[in-house]
């Protein structure tokens, strides 16, 4: 579904990536692991086209995106979540999930101008409506009416989470979705995943918590240096005689 070639992304004289070349699988759970600094969160920036690619190209479904406009690539249905992402504190936990999907659902400009104000809020209710069904399906409605501001860590990552699939992306790109989690919420954020994957969402997975990934991915992707050392199911990541040797003396 997603295919990068021979990627490379350099800061100054720094490479970030280098010559990274893997697919994401449609319909699977890809997990991304390496230790700090070895270019999990610049590959997310290159596929989403935050960041230009020094070299290498990327490809969803046979079309080449690198080098396309990062809201392009969003409007193909790829979506991310950022590292300790933001919720916007003033709204409430429905009304953050709602801009998850006013944005996609705004035809253009002209369109938002010219419509009278109750075709506008009728689009508005059924926005609503679909950013209730997803908080529902996720069992937070009792969170709905909640100020942002007022919610615990965890539950803002959630709700990071469900504001990006309510936009039902083809691809969900997840950014340590479990950060600063105790292991019950971990837990749970795994449950999370799996259940946004049979909603046929395919979606990859970059974390620390390598306990956490190893149960949900069935693909895992390993970096180090900027470079893919290694790839494979879990079971036979786990015993990678490089991964180990990569991840020894870290604290992952
Ligand atoms: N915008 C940037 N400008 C300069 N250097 C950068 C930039 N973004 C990342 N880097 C560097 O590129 C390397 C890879 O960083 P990246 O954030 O992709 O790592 P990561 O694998 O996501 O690490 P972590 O596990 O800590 O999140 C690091 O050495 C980082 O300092
Ligand atoms: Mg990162």
């Amino acid at each position: 579904m997603l295919r990068m070639e021979g990627v490379s992304k350099s800061f100054g004289g720094l490479e970030a990536l280098k010559r990274v070349s893997f697919s994401i699988q449609e319909g699977r759970i890809s997990g991304i692991i390496g230790p700090n600094g070895s270019g999990k969160t610049t590959l997310f920036n290159c596929i989403t086209g935050l960041l230009p690619l020094t070299s290498g190209s990327i490809y969803f479904q046979e079309t080449k995106i690198s080098g396309l406009r990062a809201d392009s690539i969003a409007n193909m249905g790829i979506r991310r979540t950022f590292q300790a992402g933001k919720l916007i504190p003033s709204l409430t936990v429905l009304e953050n999930v709602m801009c998850g999907l006013s944005q996609f659902t705004a035809v253009d400009g002209a369109d938002t101008f010219l419509r009278p104000p109750f075709i506008r809020s009728k689009r508005e209710a059924a926005i609503k409506k679909e950013a209730m069904e997803i908080l529902v399906s996720v069992g937070m409605a009792r969170s709905a009416d909640r100020w942002a501001s007022d919610l615990a860590w965890a539950e803002r990552q959630f709700i990071q989470i469900v504001r990006a699939i309510v936009s039902k992306p083809r691809i969900l790109l997840l950014d340590e979705p479990a950060s600063g989690m105790a292991a019950r919420e971990t837990a749970l954020v795994g449950e999370l995943i799996k259940q946004i994957r049979d909603m046929g969402i395919t979606v990859a997975v970059v974390s620390h918590d390598i306990k956490m990934l190893m149960e949900v991915a069935e693909w895992v992707t390993v970096l180090n240096f900027g470079e893919k050392i290694a790839e494979g199911a879990p079971p036979q990541i786990q015993k990678d005689p490089t991964v180990l040797e990569a991840y020894l003396g870290t604290e992952s």
